[in-house]
């Protein structure tokens, strides 16, 4: 038996407006002060009535940081939660929700957890309004955050953690830096070609991720460029990637990115951006079937339009081979014990994972000397 889930989702111009509906409620704003900056919160809070906003640390937020912000949610006891931001503060206000109600440990959030049995009643309305392109996290069960202590991501997960409502206003993103758009859009990329590779992909799956993949290639280079209908199509196929990769599951090149993110500090959509090709090229020598199938219905040699980003973004001078190869036994270690690899279409050993990262270092060797 399937099933599929999402949440209701507001889209294109103008759709931030859709808050106007929460102007008798009590509201609160989750947010960063970089976004705070821009501005986003007035344009938010102008639909809003009475409202509070808080704000949480910009630089990857972790499980202390979510569980701070449940203590501020106690006390406030919000009817509504705005999440504004990227995919860490919808996050944080995910696991946030779930800890002002129970007294769970974070990471014992799992996707078998019967949270009700620990008093989860979901007696706030989570809206989250996504100001970047790529994690997807505003349609998405998963709960990504840093685990600072033992210095890797907590992957968390749960039906109930997703958004009641997801408001996808491309107003967000037309002025997001270049570099955010690159690394967001090789996420939403990798979203959609690692749930339609996934085992768990299912025909509701297929049809977002292979619409969403073919959207992104189509449009990624003018979005970069600035061009505003580009820029609105990548916005809503990364929100369509995300629902199908809640409803499929990602891979390997999660499962790596998630470690080299923890160990080398450096954003999830770069480390998802260098191991997006050396994957799909382990794969096609592992003769996944699906990497055909996937090419053929997006109608194009996928693997050739990644390669073509990824030479045209320069991905390799972002990062630095003799540092991964310093963390390479933590990062294949902290992949292994990764959710993502048991969904691959081929379940790597550390071997695989071991030569990955090795084509990974040669390219970035390359760039360097
Ligand atoms: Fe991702």
């Amino acid at each position: 038996m399937w099933k599929f889930t999402s949440p209701r989702i507001i889209f294109g111009r103008d759709s931030v407006e859709h808050v106007e509906l929460f102007r008798d409620k009590k509201c609160l704003i989750v947010t960063d002060d970089v976004i705070k900056n821009l501005g986003f919160v007035d344009a938010v809070s102008k639909y809003l009535g009475s409202h509070e906003t808080v704000t949480i640390r910009a630089e990857e937020p972790g499980i202390d940081d979510a569980m701070e912000l449940a203590d501020e949610m106690r006390s406030l006891q919000p009817e509504v939660i705005v999440a504004l931001g990227g995919g860490s503060v919808i996050d944080a206000a995910k696991a946030g929700r779930i800890l002002m109600e129970t007294d769970i440990e974070p990471e014992e959030i799992t996707p078998f957890t019967d949270l009700s049995e620990y008093g989860f009643e979901g007696r706030s309305t989570l809206v989250a309004i996504p100001t970047t392109s790529g994690t997807g996290s505003e349609a998405t069960w998963a709960i990504v955050l840093k685990n600072r202590k033992e210095r890797r991501k907590a992957i968390m997960a749960n039906e109930k953690a997703m958004p009641e409502i997801a408001v996808v206003d491309p107003v967000f993103v037309y002025s997001m830096p270049e570099n955010l758009v690159i690394y967001s859009g090789f996420d939403a990329l990798a979203h959609a070609i690692e749930a339609f590779l996934s085992s768990f992909s299912n025909p509701f799956s297929d049809a977002l991720a292979l619409s969403s993949a073919r959207t992104i290639l189509d449009n990624f280079h003018r979005s970069y460029q600035g061009d505003r209908d580009s820029r609105e199509k990548m916005h809503i196929s990364a929100t369509m990637a995300g629902v199908a990769f809640s409803n499929s599951q990602v891979g390997t090149v999660h499962a790596l990115a998630h470690a080299t993110g923890a160990s080398l500090n450096i954003p999830h959509g770069l480390a998802v951006a260098i191991f997006l090709l050396p994957v799909l090229e382990f794969y096609r020598e592992q003769r996944v079937e699906r990497l055909n199938e996937l090419s053929l219905k997006v109608g194009c040699d996928v693997l050739r339009e990644v390669e073509k980003l990824e030479s045209m973004f320069e991905i390799w001078k972002s990062i630095s081979g003799s540092e991964i190869k310093r963390h390479e036994g933590e990062v294949v270690k902290k992949a292994m014990e990764d959710s993502c690899v048991v969904t691959a279409p081929f379940v790597p050993e550390e071997k695989d994972l071991e030569e990955i990262i090795e084509r990974v270092m040669e390219r970035c060797m390359r760039e360097e000397y």
